[in-house]
């Protein structure tokens, strides 16, 4: 569903993302991880195409497409869709208008979904209150998630869904992610995919993950099983991927 090669990205001239390279299929979850600042969040902005993360070079193919200079608002039409890290409060906007909006954009009448997720998440006393405005940092992950389920995007992209939540809640935006990436249908007739930033892997306690990518310096380092990853991450630290030869 994304292929991505030799993508080169800058910001205000410094290079932040060198010769990337990665591909995540129909029905997969790919995890990413990586130390702070080593570009995880800059690479997912030049997939959904913030304008400021110059593509230097390389190309990004969204089922088959190339996308690379399309606009934000064009790759998000075709199907892409983020969960943000630290999103933006945005004054004046209320939760419920934005997942109407999106609804109203889909031609989805039935806010059934919403309204199970919602409940799920303990969204409900956030519904009125303007989008991510003094809401906590539990509090803005899971409204992220129902953003995303109003919008319903093939290809999702979920930056750190699991920082700052705490230990019930997790388990329920696990159960929302795997019902937005419909888990509980065999991987040939999902129609779906994901790519999941997390620094401990809490989330993949929750969310299966099939393959997953060690980002360091803006360069991929390592693709592989998650779990395997994680232990060795734990075991040698980052720097181990360098000289691991696996
Ligand atoms: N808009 C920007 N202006 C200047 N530098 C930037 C900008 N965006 C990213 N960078 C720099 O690029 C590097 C990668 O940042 P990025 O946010 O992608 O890291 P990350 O891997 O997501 O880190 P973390 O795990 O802490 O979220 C950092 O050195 C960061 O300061
Ligand atoms: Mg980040």
């Amino acid at each position: 569903m994304i292929e991505i090669r030799n993508l080169t990205v800058s910001v205000d001239n410094r290079t932040i993302l060198n010769d990337v390279e990665l591909h995540v299929s129909r029905g997969e979850t790919v995890a990413l991880f990586g130390p702070n600042g080593s570009g995880k969040t800059s690479l997912l902005y030049a997939i959904i195409g913030i304008p400021k993360y110059t593509v230097e070079s390389g190309t990004i193919l969204f089922n088959g497409q190339d996308i690379t200079k399309l606009s934000i608002d064009e790759r998000a039409r075709l199907g892409i869709g983020m969960a943000f890290q630290r999103p933006p409060a945005v004054r004046g906007v209320k939760l419920n208008h934005i997942l109407e909006l999106c609804l109203a954009q889909r031609g989805v009448t039935d806010s059934a979904d919403i309204n199970n997720c919602i409940h799920e998440l303990q969204l409900s006393d956030l519904r009125n209150r303007d989008v991510n405005l003094g809401f906590s940092g539990g509090e803005v992950k899971r409204s992220e998630l129902v953003q995303l389920l109003a919008q319903n995007p093939d290809f999702m992209m979920f930056d750190e869904p699991d920082s700052g939540v705490d230990l019930v809640s997790i388990q329920a935006v696990g159960r929302i992610i795997n019902q937005l990436l419909e888990k509980e249908i065999m991987a040939r007739r999902r129609t779906k995919a994901a790519l999941i930033i997390s620094h401990a892997g809490h989330i993949l306690d929750h969310v299966n993950a099939d393959r997953a990518y060690v980002m360091l310096h803006g360069t991929m380092y390592c693709a592989g099983n998650p779990g395997d990853i994680l232990d060795d991450i734990r075991e040698k630290g980052y720097e181990g991927c360098i000289t691991c030869k696996k």
